[in-house]
């Protein structure tokens, strides 16, 4: 076979099979601009006297399929008020995925409480739900099932293993807005749903967070931990149980109402484009392309993650293929490690107080090895931005995965 100056890979001094941008995040006009003009000028800067805080979280419930949403600062911050809210702590534990960001458990960290991970399944990489009965012992409180990527996790099998043994469900859905499981969208599947509205988020207020729920007193449990124990209609100074000032900002609102209206559109570009790559990306020898549960009726793609199989790119690591294809002009990265190899779960213990001590499981010989093994050796992030482009955007994609293919396989 003959190679054409068109197969030299960009990395060995070829021509990079794209050299244009993708689009950019976020995606903003006017309409952003004036909102935040509009707050600016109304002097109400805090949701305590302006409305928009109150205004996203009708909408953002409404659109999420949920009957309330509690906004907070952040995601991470979503996390530790549901936990608290369910008085989740010292002494307790919570079962967890190792394939997330830190953030799902070190909030469990951050309450006193222990992170327990469970594997996940090898094709969505969400909790394995079979594998959760075998890590439940007396002190297992809560399931947080992540729905990593925006795929949603196995509710089914998650929900019937935690009504089976009385625990509670707090998704975190921070990468999975507008996704759907069977039809229902994400988030108040559970008990509570929390989210992130961090500036990569495909809803985006460069911070934010907010937890949902279907349950009136989840609702107002985490309402008083998000206002530093308040209660609703309570005196300005009378609190009741331990919070923080966990408020989200009017102007963090009022850029979200306008980023919401963006989302559905937004959403459905995203779908299209990854079914779209998905097709071309299966006609490569040792790609394996996402293939959501059929249960998963709309994946979020915050991020898009297919496989990488060394042996048909000359037994060539991901690593390598990586910057292959990055020279290609495809932005790509290998995603997380599993969460208990992060040195926060083996320095320990972190600090002298009992809880801590209580708190810190001995994680060095703990294996996953569905996780590790995507997390070493097989999963690819593309990310949602590059979703929001054209068709060609897709086939230069392709064009370049194809072009390192070949060229590894030789
Ligand atoms: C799965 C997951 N959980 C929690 C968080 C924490 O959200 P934040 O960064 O808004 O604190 C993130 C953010 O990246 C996330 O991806």
């Amino acid at each position: 076979m003959t190679t054409g100056a068109a197969d030299v890979l960009a990395i060995e001094g070829g021509t990079p099979v794209r050299t244009k941008g993708w689009m950019p995040w976020p995606i903003f006009d006017e309409a952003e601009e004036q909102a935040v003009v509009e707050v600016v000028r109304s002097g109400k800067w805090w949701s305590v006297e302006g409305g928009k805080v109150r205004e996203f979280e009708e909408a953002f419930a409404r659109f999420q399929d949920a009957q309330f949403a509690v906004c907070v600062t952040n995601g991470t911050a979503a996390l530790e008020v549901a936990l608290r809210a369910a008085h989740i702590g010292c002494g307790d534990e919570v079962i967890v995925p190792p394939y997330t960001f830190i953030a799902t458990a070190t909030a469990v960290l951050s309450v006193g409480a222990t992170p327990v991970f469970v594997d996940v399944e090898d094709e969505s990489l969400n909790i394995d739900p079979t594998k959760i009965e075998e890590a439940i012992t007396p002190r297992t409180r809560a399931i947080i099932p992540v729905h990593i990527g925006g795929c949603p996790a196995d509710m089914d099998g998650v929900l019937e293993v935690a009504h089976k043994h009385n625990l509670l469900v707090i998704e975190d859905a921070a990468q999975a807005h507008a996704a759907e499981w069977k039809g229902a969208k994400v988030g108040a599947i559970g008990d509570m749903g929390c989210f992130s509205f961090q500036a990569s988020k495909n809803l985006n207020s460069g911070e934010g967070g907010a937890v949902l729920t279907n349950n009136p007193h989840w609702a107002d449990q985490v309402w008083s931990v998000h206002n530093v124990g308040r209660v609703r209609g309570g005196r300005w100074y009378e609190h009741h149980v331990l919070g923080a000032n966990f408020r989200m900002t009017e102007f963090q609102a009022a850029i979200l109402l306008c980023q919401l209206r963006r989302l559905p559109e937004q959403t459905e570009q995203r779908t299209c484009n990854a079914q779209k790559l998905s097709e071309m990306l299966s006609k490569i020898p040792g790609i394996r392309p996402p293939r959501p549960d059929p249960r998963v009726t709309r994946h979020a793609y915050h991020l898009y993650v297919f496989r990488y199989n060394k042996e048909a790119f000359g037994g060539r690591p991901r690593e390598e293929f990586l910057k292959a294809l990055s020279a290609e002009g495809i932005p790509c990265s290998p995603g997380y490690v599993p969460l208990y190899k992060e040195r926060v779960f083996l320095n320990r213990p972190i600090s002298n107080d009992l809880c801590q001590l209580s708190r810190m499981k001995d994680y060095s010989s703990l294996h996953c090895p569905v996780c590790e093994r995507a997390c070493a050796e097989e999963a690819v992030w593309l990310y949602q931005n590059m979703l929001l482009g054209t068709e060609e955007d897709m086939a230069d994609i392709a064009t370049a995965i194809a072009k390192v293919q070949k060229a590894f396989a030789g």
